[in-house]
């Protein structure tokens, strides 16, 4: 906690309450609002821990005081002098913790001055995100972005207590180093020393943590800056802050549950009890129930697979996808029965974006009867396709009743899955659908490999040092698409807050993984080589954790955005609207890194 101990003061505003009522104390801040009533004047003094106010009075202040206080504008810089004192029962303010005192000012200093700020210094505003970050400084010292900046702090302390009491080592591991691939494109520094050779940041410290537990540390941690190259959301920045650690000698239980216990550690923080153990759903499982690899979970809207109906009926669209080995699935969503086609129409269109053929849907609005005729139950372009018989064992068999509407995909397992993912996150929007309070899960068993985005070779599910199952390593060649791994994300009211898999711990097995990425031997050795030659003198079996540090403030402190809990972050195309980065160099700098710009 913020005190006045080694500073000027006496108190900062947090400390000051009834109890110091007569006492004589000397503050300093910054001067918030100001009110000039005729004989007395009133000004909040505000420093990080609050506001407290001050009260001029021509009568108590002295002369030089009040004249001074007179001339004070907001965000100068002060030093006051002052007696605490009791507010009249008529002017106590229930909204501050300072409410029911007010400090007598008999002296004033001017510390500093100030310009007029681009934006009111005080919480809620609705000033631009831009302005705010080119301001970030005076936006940092609005109450509600040093609260947040707190939170993260403490957040990280944590972290950092629990790890230290578990025996964890914290290691420093390097930022010019050379590219780990966790699927980014990387960030790279030209050598100076070296005509053509280049540096790369890491996009984790994922081989070097690997490379601690080789050298016998057993239990790694940092609080380690990743930065990775990749297109930008509100959940992700250029460069952002992991909690990253290695454990040696473990299962998948024991990564799993170290992690529990440390994030419970953590959540104590917003007094959040974790429940114990955390709920586990498998990869598979998550795809086919949420449709996603991150569910929200704190609602249903369940995907339901409706493939064996399907086949049977007579739409082709519905008839076909099942028997060319994919599927129809569908959600069915309360409350969406009564829409106007437009609604409708939107979802679609997000459907098609999101790689669909189409979204059918079928209403069945509340003002009909369930004993009515089926086909006047139902309102949709694609009921005319179907016989009575097989609206009535569709209805059966998705649950549906007046009030509700079925939204369908026919297609590629994944592909049906994926979108109903994206449009059950649309339905919780359209639907007003409450998501409160935090629902923590693991999402376990990912699949080793996956298709690239053109779909004509395997890359990593998760990187390319994950271990597959034992049971699945004979698979490796014939079969990848079907070994599963030693995988767990950690999964936050739909986000991945953190992610860690078990190592391959043996070089001949890391070779073969590595071969199905197409690194064969050669290139692999290039490199991998240090990696490859650490893993063939004696590496303990090992695995570990990465938590993302900013996803997890953000949710704690319930913002919309990480930019939001990073003290200076980039926007959208990576830029820093304060500094100005990225910027030119100039041609002597290119020149000593053996550049020139095309
Ligand atoms: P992964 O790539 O899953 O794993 O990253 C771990 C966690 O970091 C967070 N994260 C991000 N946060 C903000 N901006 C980004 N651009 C961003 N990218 C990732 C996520 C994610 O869950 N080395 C492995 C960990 C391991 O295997 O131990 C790794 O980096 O919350
Ligand atoms: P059509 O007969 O092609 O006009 O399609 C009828 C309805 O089915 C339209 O609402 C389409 O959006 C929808 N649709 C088309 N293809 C698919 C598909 N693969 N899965 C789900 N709905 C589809």
């Amino acid at each position: 906690m913020l005190d006045s101990k080694y500073s000027i003061r006496t108190h900062v505003t947090q400390q000051l309450d009834d109890s110091l009522a007569g006492q004589e104390v000397k503050l300093a801040g910054w001067v918030g609002k100001r009110r000039d009533h005729g004989g007395l004047i009133f000004i909040d003094l505000r420093d990080r821990t609050g506001i407290v106010q001050l009260t001029f009075d021509p009568d108590e202040s002295g002369g030089s005081a009040f004249a001074l206080a007179e001339a004070v504008r907001p965000e100068w810089v002060v030093e006051v002098r002052g007696k605490v004192r009791m507010r009249p029962a008529d002017a106590v303010n229930p909204h501050i913790p300072t409410g029911s005192i007010e400090v007598i000012v008999s002296e004033l200093s001017v510390l500093n001055i100030s310009k007029t700020p681009p934006f009111e210094i005080e919480d809620g505003i609705e000033t631009d995100e831009s302005v705010r970050m080119k301001w970030r400084f005076l936006d940092i010292r609005r109450p509600e972005v040093t609260r947040i900046l707190e939170l993260r702090s403490q957040v990280t302390a944590k972290f950092r207590s629990a790890l230290v009491a578990h025996g964890f080592v914290e290691v420093e591991t390097p930022i010019l180093t050379k590219s780990t691939p966790e699927g980014a494109r990387d960030f790279i520094v030209p050598a100076r020393h070296t005509s053509g050779k280049f540096y790369a940041l890491p996009q984790s410290p994922q081989l070097f943590k690997q490379l601690t537990m080789i050298g016998g540390l057993e239990r790694y941690f940092q609080i380690a800056r990743c930065f990775r190259d990749e297109d930008l959301r509100a959940d992700r920045q250029p460069e952002f802050t992991q909690v990253d650690l290695e454990m040696s000698f473990v299962e998948q239980d024991d990564v799993m549950n170290l992690t529990e216990d440390v994030l419970a550690e953590v959540m104590k923080v917003v007094d959040y009890d974790l429940p114990s153990p955390l709920k586990r759903i498998t990869h598979a499982y998550a795809m086919d129930t949420y449709g996603s690899d991150r569910p929200d979970t704190r609602f249903d809207l369940l995907l339901q697979d409706i493939s064996d109906w399907a086949m049977g009926t007579s739409f082709k669209v519905f008839a076909a996808a099942p028997a060319n080995g994919g599927a129809v699935k569908t959600i069915c969503a309360a409350g969406a029965g009564d829409w106007t086609r437009s609604k409708y129409d939107v979802l679609n269109q997000k459907a098609i974006a999101a790689g669909a053929k189409g979204l059918a849907w079928m209403a069945f609005p509340s003002d009909i009867a369930d004993g009515a005729d089926i086909m006047e139950q139902i309102k949709s372009p694609i009921a005319k396709f179907f016989t009575a018989d097989e609206l009535i064992a569709l209805k059966k068999a998705t649950g549906a009743t007046a009030g509700d509407a079925l939204f369908f995909v026919a297609d590629d397992a994944q592909v049906a899955n994926e979108v109903l993912g994206v449009i059950r996150l649309e339905l919780a929007d359209m639907l007003d659908i409450p998501r409160e309070g935090f629902d923590p899960l693991w999402v376990v068993d990912f699949p080793l490999f996956m298709h690239d985005e053109d779909g004509d070779r395997w890359v990593a599910n998760h990187h390319p040092f994950t271990r597959p199952f034992d049971e699945d390593v004979h698979l490796l060649e014939s079969d990848p698409a079907a070994v599963l791994s030693y995988s767990y994300d950690l999964v936050l009211n739909g986000y991945e807050i953190g992610g860690g898999t078990l190592r391959i711990h043996n070089e001949d097995l890391q070779l073969r993984v590595l071969a199905q990425l197409g690194h064969q031997l050669e290139q692999a050795r290039e490199e991998f080589g240090f990696l490859l030659d650490a893993l063939s003198y004696g590496a303990p079996p090992h695995g570990g954790i990465a938590l993302g540090l900013d996803r997890l403030v953000m949710i704690l402190a319930g913002c919309d955005s990480i930019r939001e809990v990073i003290a200076f972050p980039k926007t959208a195309s990576g830029s820093d609207l304060m500094t100005e980065a990225p910027s030119e160099v100039t041609t002597k700098q290119l020149k000593e890194v053996h550049l020139r710009l095309a």
